[in-house]
């Protein structure tokens, strides 16, 4: 498959951020204007704000995810949602494993493909986080580390019907420096070719989205890169302006 066929995605992750009013004006906002039809845009707003979102953006082509999952379906899990919880309210998608569940909060890779594995049993797509910190670039360490977590991330998923990757470079997160086109090229083809080692040419079908510190100005040289189908996108994503100069320098 030609990279030219997989759907670039631009996907909003806003993290613990914007008060329901802002979140809601910022869809409104969204839905006013005109965006090409050839992409899919992802909102992963907080939780709290699922149901509201998704009814504002049914039938539009604004999508909404959920930021984190519990591969349980019901039980004494306090502070956690499950793949049911996500359905009902009307999300699609959920972030897996993203660095800061990782890092901050401890995720193991066998917990971030279970939550995967659990999202895909109630029909949401997992978008499944994969990075490695800056210590382990220093020492050289990136393509191991990208080996063993893709493997170990993707182990209860399946390819059929649909997963989405996010490579996000933990140096790159919130920090203004971003991976170079050739570097960001590179760590997603090789993710793609760990993927390939397990299920052959589907990795073809597969998008895999750059992350960390993407702006209006560096879109479109990662986005040129012919591994990368989109952006997961964290600061800049918080203002629909930004956003859209995003979208729109993104798919010139
Ligand atoms: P920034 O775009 O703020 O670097 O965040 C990237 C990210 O973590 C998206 O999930």
């Amino acid at each position: 498959m030609e990279s030219g066929s997989r759907r670039k995605i631009f996907a909003a992750n806003w993290k613990m951020n914007l008060s329901a009013a802002k979140a809601e004006q910022f869809i409104q906002e969204m839905l006013s204007l005109d965006l090409p039809s050839d992409i899919q845009v992802l909102v992963f707003p907080p939780a709290l704000y699922l149901q509201r979102l998704s009814e504002l953006t049914a039938n539009s082509q604004i999508e909404i995810g959920a930021q984190n999952i519990y591969w349980e379906r019901s039980g004494a899990y306090t502070g956690e949602i499950s793949a049911p919880m996500i359905d009902e309210a009307g999300a699609k998608f959920v972030i897996c494993g993203h660095s800061e569940r990782r890092h901050i909060f401890g995720e193991s890779s066998e917990m971030v493909t279970r939550k995967a594995g659990a999202a895909q049993d109630e029909g949401i797509v997992p978008l499944i986080c994969i990075g490695e910190t800056l210590e382990e670039r220093n020492a050289g360490e990136t393509l191991e580390v990208l080996q063993s977590d893709t493997l170990s991330s993707l182990a209860a998923v399946d390819p059929d019907p649909e997963l989405i990757i996010a490579y996000e470079p933990v140096w790159a997160i919130g920090t203004g420096l971003t991976a170079t086109p050739e570097d960001a090229e590179k760590s997603i083809s090789y993710i793609r070719e760990q993927v390939r080692s397990i299920w052959g040419d589907l990795a073809d079908k597969i998008r895999i989205l750059y992350g960390g510190s993407v702006n209006a100005d560096n879109i479109a040289e990662l986005i040129a890169c012919p591994n990368v189908d989109g952006a997961l996108i964290g600061g800049a994503s918080l203002n629909p302006d930004s956003f859209m100069e995003i979208i729109r320098n993104g798919t010139k």
